[in-house]
């Protein structure tokens, strides 16, 4: 591990002069991004931030207060593990490779690309929402994770560079360039091209998208190109925190919005500063299939051939499943036939991304369930529901079609009338708004979230100077 490096890492860069020649240019060129397109308007900050410090018992990262533009971006892989076989595919029992097939060259950087792309994207879409966090608790989570998501792009330009050459190198300036919701130069992927305007929906993004993330890092963590699996298994230990900032701050909406229902005996707590449950549960339906759609297609010629390759498997792939190579057991996709939708059975290799999604829904399905518990342990008659998977998507076999959240078929009609009710209104995004109003005290928070349950590192939960303004 090199922590003293301009670029501190633990992949020897010392002893690697190319590569450190064009990082060097990369860094440059990242800070000015960063500076553009990052946090706005806390250059001065002083954030306790948690950094990475290797890859030991001793754990993998410490914290201490930095100002943003420089926390220390730095280059970090999981351990090599002796002997380790590959886990799926083709190459599957043989040893795991250095370098990918000439063949797959192409498909692999596209495949980096599409996920580096992500990263930049995030930061740039919540570079606002710091003027309007509900405490320095919240405020020191946002710039963790968008410090850690500049990383991960970090991460993935160093395999483009390592690995793939002038062809990898080619591809960094986009990166760099492109910009969230710009109509010249969008990001690769839809929902990243969406804006994050306030904290409410920038805890459903954490909860839904960064799982996403991990479910895409999941699949990579065992490629036979091993680089990229030990790339993507750090990438994970970081990519936790973030879904726990969703997935916590959620919780502590509900069980705020829970105490005002009990303190004032109404269901409509918006009069006293809180978010009606039905509104929650609009946010919800309103960024659900946004997420559901980042699996893509049901049927994936790419996702069999990268999966064929061992380059790219299934999330949990060898602790969830017995069979690694043919992928011959049917599953149930439904498909459309002259306009209508039919149940069919396709072997699994050929719906990867449709079996990636239900595993990813299944987690989702769960944190919701225990935003239910809260709820009933209060009394609360209310039960969240995820919306179901056909409701309002823009990718896949379902786009042509119209469902309710619940997944019942209706007339277009219906649908549009409906959305007014099963979206978020103006008038709901507008009280949520309202509400966003900065808390940069320590000890104090707004009064629609209720206060986190711990701190950060053994700190106070609230009581703590998470941020020095
Ligand atoms: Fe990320
Ligand atoms: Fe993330």
């Amino acid at each position: 591990m090199d922590l003293n490096d301009a670029i501190p890492n633990n992949i020897g860069l010392a002893d690697r002069p190319r590569l450190r020649t064009v990082l060097r240019q990369f860094r440059s060129d990242y800070l000015d991004w960063w500076r553009e397109a990052g946090p706005q308007g806390f250059d001065a900050a002083e954030a306790y931030l948690r950094m990475p410090t290797g890859v030991d018992a001793r754990g993998w990262a410490n914290y201490r207060y930095v100002k943003l533009p420089d926390y220390r971006w730095g280059l970090y892989q999981a351990e090599p593990v002796a002997g380790k076989p590959a886990a799926f595919g083709r190459p599957a029992g043989r040893p795991l490779l250095d370098a990918v097939p000439t063949e797959f060259r192409d498909t692999m950087i596209k495949l980096l690309v599409t996920q580096a792309d992500t990263e930049p994207a995030s930061v740039e879409q919540s570079c606002l929402l710091g003027h309007g966090i509900p405490s320095l608790y919240d405020l020191r989570n946002l710039f963790q994770i968008n410090c850690e998501e500049g990383r991960h792009l970090w991460a993935i330009v160093h395999l483009l560079v390592e690995h793939f050459g002038k062809d990898g190198e080619r591809e960094i300036e986009g990166l760099l360039a492109r910009r969230s919701g710009s109509a010249e130069k969008p990001r690769i992927l839809n929902a990243f091209n969406a804006p994050i305007e306030e904290w409410l929906s920038f805890l459903f993004w954490s909860t839904l998208a960064d799982r996403d993330g991990k479910y895409q890092l999941l699949a990579v963590s065992e490629s036979a190109f091993d680089p990229l699996a030990r790339t993507a298994k750090f990438m994970l230990t970081e990519e936790a925190h973030h879904m726990f900032v969703g997935d916590d701050g959620l919780r502590r909406v509900v069980q705020r919005t829970a105490e005002l229902m009990r303190e004032y005996d109404t269901d409509d707590v918006a009069p006293h500063g809180g978010i009606n449950l039905a509104t929650i549960q609009r946010y919800l339906n309103y960024w659900a299939p946004q997420t559901i759609d980042l699996f893509g297609n049901e049927l994936s010629d790419w996702s069999e051939v990268l999966f064929d390759a061992g380059l790219k498997g299934r999330p949990y792939e060898s602790e969830r499943y017995d069979e690694h190579v043919a992928l011959d057991a049917p599953i149930s996709v439904e498909r459309a036939v002259d306009g209508r939708l039919v149940a069919d059975s396709v072997p699994m290799r050929r719906a990867l991304n449709e079996v990636m999604r239900t595993t990813y829904l299944g987690e989702i399905g769960g944190v919701v369930a225990g935003w239910n518990r809260l709820l009933a342990k209060q009394g609360i008659d209310f039960a969240f529901r995820v919306p179901d998977k056909r409701f309002n998507r823009r990718i896949g076999v379902y786009r042509n079609f119209h469902f309710a959240p619940d997944g019942t078929p209706v007339s277009a009609e219906r649908f549009t009338a409906g959305l007014a009710e099963w979206l978020p209104s103006e008038a709901e995004r507008a009280h949520v708004k309202s509400l966003m109003q900065p808390v940069h005290e320590p000890g104090k928070i707004a009064g629609w979230i209720a206060p986190p349950a711990r701190g950060i590192d053994g700190k106070a939960p609230l009581d703590f100077e998470y941020v020095r303004l």
